[in-house]
């Protein structure tokens, strides 16, 4: 007895049925380059009805920029591609879907003859989202090597700066009314105070020390630590906040805390060096979903992957300053990376330390020009 595969119209033979029910988007193009067929799959990949592409050139699916190159390319293609087997190209192309957005495709191209006519099946898989988790996990390999390498140097750094402050500081008292031999002592003394901090920023973000657990106020650091900073934010620099009426705690190292708005406060405000703009703070409740999290693991999100569902307390800040770059946005927790003349690279990495060290999460939103947006958020209940 025959089976009978029922996809769509009933009469469908088991080929259509494979076409009609694969994962994977089928466009069959005929040898002008105009789409002559497209299964479910396709329209959903592409955001368009196969009705309304029959007739359309495949070049509305290729980027504008890739378009000359792609008419070579399809042209070689329909003068060479006799094979029967088919010819592969698996290596991820952009292309564009119905609304413009661009992704990232598999695309294997298949010969075939469709009654007289030879057209080419275009099968394509959209692995935008497989692309980002695979950046997103190289990014996480990279910050860990980083931190095991910063933990190893701050360490050995600490023994050093012990040695030379200790001994500045024993010169010094010693130097008698020498002023230039005092001056001296002096500059080395300071020197190495400044780089005690730069080891401590490492530590930071290493992961070591021990983070306190005490019940830590958002709104009274945040109003706190601007008032600290006022007199160091940029000139045309206008701060602003959004804060609830009610206290939100966490249980939390304050020290921590207070260096991670600090730090982006501070890089906040250098972002709006040049114009101005503004910078707001806001601190809130919020509620955290599997869903949520899901989402975040795609876009740039950093120790979302290992945060738990829950009630969280959110910190952001976010300012109207020049924005990132996709390839800066990729590094910037990395410590000593900085786009600065004079920066060290060692803020954010010292916030994702702690945030990480509190099973928190920073989500980051940029845009070129336009400003970012720094989401901390910080569990409620904090065991570990
Ligand atoms: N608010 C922001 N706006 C634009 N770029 C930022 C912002 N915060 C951080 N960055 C980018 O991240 C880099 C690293 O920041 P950070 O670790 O604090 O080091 P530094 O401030 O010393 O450069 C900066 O050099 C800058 O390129
Ligand atoms: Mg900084």
């Amino acid at each position: 007895m025959a089976h009978h595969i029922h996809v769509g119209r009933p009469t469908a033979t088991w080929q259509e049925a494979v076409v009609a029910g694969a994962p994977d988007g089928v466009l069959l193009v005929d040898g002008a380059g105009r789409v002559q067929a497209m299964n479910p799959a396709a329209e959903q990949i592409f955001g368009m009805t196969a009705e309304g592409a029959a007739g359309r050139s495949v070049q509305a699916f290729v980027p504008e920029r890739m378009r000359e190159r792609h008419a070579g390319l399809m042209m070689d293609f329909f003068a060479t591609a006799v094979s029967p087997r088919g010819m592969q190209e698996r290596a991820p192309v952009a292309a564009v879907r119905a609304n413009g957005e661009e992704f990232m495709a598999e695309i294997a191209l298949i010969p075939v003859k469709v009654g007289e006519e030879r057209m080419v099946a275009c099968i394509v898989r959209d692995v935008t989202e497989q692309l980002q988790m695979q950046a997103a996990a190289a990014r996480a390999e990279r910050l860990e090597s980083l931190r095991v390498l910063s933990a190893g140097l701050a360490h050995d750094f600490n023994n050093i700066l012990a040695t030379v402050t200790g001994n500045a500081e024993f010169a010094l008292q010693r130097a008698g009314e020498d002023s230039l031999l005092r001056e001296a002592l002096e500059d080395i003394r300071e020197a190495g105070r400044r780089a005690a901090e730069m080891v401590r920023q490492m530590l930071r973000f290493a992961g070591g020390g021990e983070l306190a657990r005490e019940p830590v106020d958002l709104i009274a650091v945040t109003l706190d630590t601007l008032r600290m900073l006022r007199g160091a934010l940029g000139n045309g620099v206008m701060a602003t906040t959004d804060l609830p009426e009610t206290p939100v705690v966490v249980m939390a190292d304050p020290v921590g805390i207070r260096q991670v708005l600090m730090n982006l406060i501070i890089n906040a405000s250098e972002a709006m060096a040049e114009g101005g703009g503004t910078l707001t703070v806001r601190v809130g409740h919020q509620r955290v979903t599997r869903a949520y999290l899901d989402r975040c693991r795609q876009r740039t999100c950093f120790g979302c992957a290992d945060a738990q569902p829950g009630a969280y307390a959110c910190l952001e800040v976010a300012d109207t300053g020049v924005g990132m770059d996709a390839a800066t946005l990729e590094r910037i927790f990395e410590p000593f990376f900085s786009t600065k003349f004079q920066g060290r690279g060692l803020g954010l990495a010292a916030v994702l330390g702690v945030v990480v060290g509190h099973r928190g999460a920073v989500h980051v939103e940029s845009e070129k020009g336009k400003g970012t947006t720094f989401r901390v958020l910080l569990p409620l209940t904090c065991e570990g």
